[in-house]
């Protein structure tokens, strides 16, 4: 530990660096955390933009102690009224009170703020709801994983230029009117800005053409300058840039170009850079690079590009690319990307970047900073990666472990009266519930048949593996908690309605977990059919014996499980089941009798899923009619009406759960408080157990 300055404060930590002081122009930040830019939709859509949620998460940042939070951008694209858009406004200045109450709520803890704006040009689909889409030039990437439209996007006139650069002065001046200490304007990724410096994007043939640095820069210049003059010279800019663009061949920037790029910005008065690559038709796994991983690379890991670095899997990526900025220019660099307090210091320590982004570990416990300064890094929220905050859009975002993120309560419920609870289920519904009632102060004991806490979730993490989504963080955060709060664990105590009346508690909590559901088709008992609840029992078994991980490796040596296999039910289980034995060599096959497959993954990661299923050479069946489970396999129908046989050494059923609803009410009976939650209740996902046992945890 080592004592620092941290703004007015001395503090003792073991991330000197992370925390010491940093100037940004003539800007001092307490430290070099900054929460980096994303949308969440936490704002309202109405005239009034800053309501509740948008204060409770920005303000639980701020109280959390980065240096800096760059809010999400506000709407920029005209016609900025978008139906439903959960964006804020900086186009009028009745939108005034708006930035001002957000910069309020940040600036009381001792943080500064900075608006992230950028325009979503070329963005087709969910992005482009009432608007053109637009770019440099009438360009197109065609990629399974993009968010771009068929059509090309509109070549923007030079009209359209001078609007949207004035679109950017205007809103900076009155942000800076409204108390923001400074504009991040946000050239990279794929909006519209990118278009112009990217040889890939842009053909023009007028001064805003791809001629020269200068030239391609020139739109970016222009709102840089017009920003200084109308504010003045000591309003920080921070501009964001892609310092290479990948998969783009020949026409992609390189980072001789983000060198050249990075100095001209600094020419120009640029206060600070925010640096980054950008991988052209791979929008998220630019900014998630993990994802880049998931299920698999899409193309072998030997051609992924050689000025990232991989060696994390997509954690600190990027670093390579911020150190060869920052040897051209003498202004902050500041880098983003799977980033953690130890990544974060020793990057500073080496001279790799000046200030470190966080994103999603804020979402995941916006107090992220404040505990690493304190070496409570056992009592963060972990992000475990799971990609379910990209899940939402124009609809608040969500986080699978901190259930307040996209709600208006950050804090505990106040305790009226201290009562004894029991919760039954030790999977994430009934821990989370325990964590909190105990938090509270309430006496809580929690109990699950089985012997290790976690309910469901060991079992999907050994399905699921450990290279991307870190579920076993999760797990061992929780298990943990739990403990550490004064829960009483009691593991291999089966609940039943006679337990009752030995304990008498003031409150049952019902964490049981879902009811196992096979489908309706003759041929069940054969005996090449696995089902769900015995494998579950059988793999409980085993994980208790070995743990997720070490089971997972075993299943390389042995599993009973045939070569040919056909697995009913194509929601989240069923392709996660058919993505792990894939992996082990089965030949697969998912068969859905609803219209829709892939239910409860997230969007993105379906995706890449379904892609790489397809190289696989697995059969995606939806709408399929189940006639005859036989010896041989799976008769079925298909969507088309064609009578159809599938072979099979094994049938899976692999159903989503239904409520567990046995126990509620002889319980209800024998007890005054009585609550159901999770997959008990209605069978869902991690996401939805975790936010029910924050609930009913409160409620108490
Ligand atoms: C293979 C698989 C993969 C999955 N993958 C994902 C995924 O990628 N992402 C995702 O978000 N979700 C996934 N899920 C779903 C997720 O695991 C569940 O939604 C989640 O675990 C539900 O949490 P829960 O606390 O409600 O119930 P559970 O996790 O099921 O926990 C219930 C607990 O109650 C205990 N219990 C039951 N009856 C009693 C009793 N009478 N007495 C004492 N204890 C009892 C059980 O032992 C169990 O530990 C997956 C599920 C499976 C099975
Ligand atoms: C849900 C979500 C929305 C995002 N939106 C933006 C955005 O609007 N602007 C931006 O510059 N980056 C955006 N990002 C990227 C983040 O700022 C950050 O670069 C990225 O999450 C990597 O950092 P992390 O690994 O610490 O999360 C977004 C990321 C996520 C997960
Ligand atoms: S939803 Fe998942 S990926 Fe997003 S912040 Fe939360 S834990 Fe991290």
């Amino acid at each position: 530990m080592q004592i620092v300055k941290e703004g007015d404060e001395h503090v003792d930590t073991r991330y000197p660096r992370l925390f010491s002081p940093i100037s940004i122009g003539k800007l001092e930040l307490k430290n070099r955390i900054v929460k980096t830019a994303a949308q969440t939709y936490f704002f309202e859509s109405g005239e009034r933009r800053f309501g509740g949620i948008a204060k409770g998460f920005y303000g639980a940042v701020a109280r959390g102690g980065p240096g800096l939070i760059i809010c999400e951008t506000p709407a920029m694209e005209a016609p900025y009224k978008e139906t439903g858009d959960r964006r804020y406004r900086v186009d009028d200045d009745r939108f005034l009170p708006d930035i001002e109450a957000l910069a309020a709520e940040v600036h009381q803890h001792d943080c500064r703020l900075f608006l992230q704006f950028y325009h979503r040009g070329p963005w087709g689909g969910v992005y482009a709801v009432d608007r053109v889409r637009m770019s440099a030039s009438g360009v197109t990437v065609q990629s399974p994983f993009d968010v771009y439209g068929e059509e090309p996007p509109q070549a923007m006139t030079l009209t359209q230029i001078e609007e949207v650069v004035e679109a950017f002065v205007d809103g900076a001046a009155r942000a800076a009117r409204g108390g923001v200490d400074g504009i991040e304007i946000n050239a990279a990724d794929d909006h519209l800005l990118p278009t112009f410096l990217s040889r890939f994007w842009n053909k023009r043939d007028d001064r805003y053409g791809p001629q020269s640095m200068e030239s391609r820069a020139r739109i970016v210049v222009d709102i840089v300058q017009g920003i200084k003059q109308r504010v003045g010279p000591d309003f920080p800019v921070q501009v964001r840039m892609n310092a290479i663009e990948m998969g783009a061949g020949e026409e992609g920037l390189t980072v001789g170009e983000g060198q050249e790029l990075a100095m001209l910005l600094e020419a120009v008065g640029v206060d600070s850079l925010h640096v980054k690559s950008h991988w052209m038709g791979m929008h998220q796994g630019s900014y998630n690079q993990e994802v880049l991983f998931y299920p698999e690379p899409h193309i072998p890991l030997s051609e992924f590009p050689r000025e990232l670095d991989w060696s994390g899997k997509g954690a600190g990526a990027q670093l390579p690319l911020a150190a060869l900025i920052r040897q051209v220019v003498s202004i902050p660099i500041m880098t983003v990307g799977v980033l953690d307090a130890d990544l974060g210091e020793k990057a500073l320590q080496e001279g790799k970047a000046d200030l470190i982004g966080i994103n999603r570990r804020f979402f995941a416990d916006p107090d992220w900073a404040r505990k690493v300064r304190e070496d409570r890094l056992d009592d963060i929220q972990p992000c475990t990666h799971c990609g379910n905050c990209n899940a939402n859009y124009n609809k608040p975002r969500q986080c699978r472990i901190n259930a307040c993120f996209g709600t208006d309560q950050y804090d505990l419920a106040p305790l009226e009266t201290r009562k004894r609870v029991l919760v039954v289920g030790g999977g994430p519904a009934g821990m989370q519930a325990a964590r909190i009632a105990a938090l509270r102060g309430h006496e809580v004991r929690l109990w699950d048949k089985g012997r290790y806490l976690g309910g469901a979730t060991p079992l999907a993490n050994m399905v699921k593996g450990f290279e991307v989504d870190e579920l076993h963080e999760f797990i061992a955060f929780f298990r943990h908690q739990v403990k550490k709060v004064g829960v009483k664990v009691e593991l291999g105590r089966e609940f039943d309605l006679a337990t009752l009346d030995h304990i008498k508690p003031d409150a049952v909590v019902l964490a049981l977990g879902g009811t196992p559901v096979l489908p309706d088709v003759p041929g069940l008992d054969g005996k090449n059919v696995i089902k769900t609840s015995d494998l579950y029992g059988t793999l409980r078994f085993y994980l208790r014996l070995f743990g997720p991980r070490r089971l997972r490796e075993l299943t390389r040596f042995w599993m009973p499980v045939g070569q040919k296999v056909v697995i009913i039910g194509g929601a989240i289980q069923g392709c996660q089941l058919g993505e792990f034995l894939t992996k082990r060599g089965r030949q697969v096959t998912i068969v859905e009798t609803g219209d829709e497959l892939g239910v409860g993954l997230v969007p993105e990661r379906k995706t890449r899923l379904f892609y790489w299923f397809d190289k696989k050479g697995v059969p995606l069946l939806s709408g399929v009619q189940l006639v005859e489970i036989t010896g041989e396999g799976l008769a079925i129908i298909t969507q088309d009406g064609e009578p159809r046989f599938l072979e099979a050494d094994n049938v899976i059923p692999t159903l989503p759960f239904d409520p567990n609803r046995e126990m509620e009410e002889g319980v209800r009976t024998r007890v005054p408080e009585v609550y159901s939650i999770g997959d008990c209740d209605s069978p869902a996902t991690i996401p939805e157990a975790t936010a029910a046992g924050w609930r009913v945890g409160n409620l108490l």
